[in-house]
């Protein structure tokens, strides 16, 4: 096998669902709850602020609520970026905290944080566990009405995707985890992972959209299967 050198490794919804999290397109997923053009588009918070900030206010709840924790699958991660060499680069679809709780470190929020708000009077982030209402007050300008969650919607463009594709493009390992392929760009990395000429792994807990584009696969809950095939390619190394 080609040396690994360097590893992006994209997540989503999956690797937290066994933290107690809900995923979007599963059977008990968000989206089969609530419509997304009601909640998570810039239309729908122009159109009805209340109702997206009490949406992403009910998710924030529930995120710092103690009994959710990372998983196993978290932990694997971060503890193999901590012991690898080489260059690496954690890329997550997800608006939690799992995997900064996890001891990520080298890792990209592509569609935003749920623990962060943001001002669109001043463009200031900040750091956010509470309640947002549609007439918070920033508290870096002071200005009420313009604070939202710190996330992408979709319409959006999602962050940081110049260091994103940089990092693909010079990968010789990609591994997708607990995602199911339905969004773009994130769902097109694989493809610019195989044109560098990358290995292409996929750990779901079942063939994702896009299944056929990866040349390995494992399938089961990312608590188990993250864990030991990382510990696995970590002997290989
Ligand atoms: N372990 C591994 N994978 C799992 C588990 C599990 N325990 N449970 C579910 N999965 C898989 C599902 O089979 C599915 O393929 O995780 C995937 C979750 O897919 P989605 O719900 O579509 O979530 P995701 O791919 O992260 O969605 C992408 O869509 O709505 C937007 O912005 C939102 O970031 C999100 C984006």
């Amino acid at each position: 096998m080609a040396e690994t050198r360097s590893i992006v490794v994209l997540t989503g919804a999956g690797i937290s669902r066994e933290s107690g999290l809900h995923t979007f397109r599963d059977a008990d997923g968000i989206w089969a709850t609530v419509n997304i053009e009601d909640v998570a588009t810039p239309e729908a918070f122009a159109r009805d602020p209340g109702r997206v900030q009490d949406f992403y206010n009910e998710r924030r709840r529930g995120l710092v609520d103690n009994k959710i924790a990372p998983n196993p699958a978290h932990l694997a991660l971060a503890e193999f970026e901590t012991a690898f060499a080489g260059d690496f680069l954690l890329v997550t679809q997800n608006i939690d905290d799992l995997h900064e709780r996890a001891g990520s470190r080298k890792l990209i929020h592509m569609h935003g944080e749920l623990a962060k708000a943001r001002c669109g009077n001043c463009g200031k982030f900040i750091e956010w566990r509470e309640d947002l209402f549609t007439d918070t007050a920033c508290p870096a300008c002071d200005q009420a009405g313009g604070m939202r969650p710190h996330v992408v919607w979709f319409g959006e463009m999602p962050f940081e995707m110049d260091r994103i594709y940089e990092a693909l493009e010079a990968c010789d390992l990609f591994v997708s985890i607990g995602t199911s392929g339905n969004v773009y760009p994130a769902a097109g990395f694989v493809q610019a992972a195989r044109m560098a000429g990358a290995r292409t792994v996929e750990l779901n807990l079942e063939p994702s959209e896009g299944a056929s584009l990866f040349e390995e696969a494992v399938y089961g809950p990312a608590g188990t299967v993250v864990p030991g095939w990382f510990t696995d390619l970590a002997g290989s190394l």
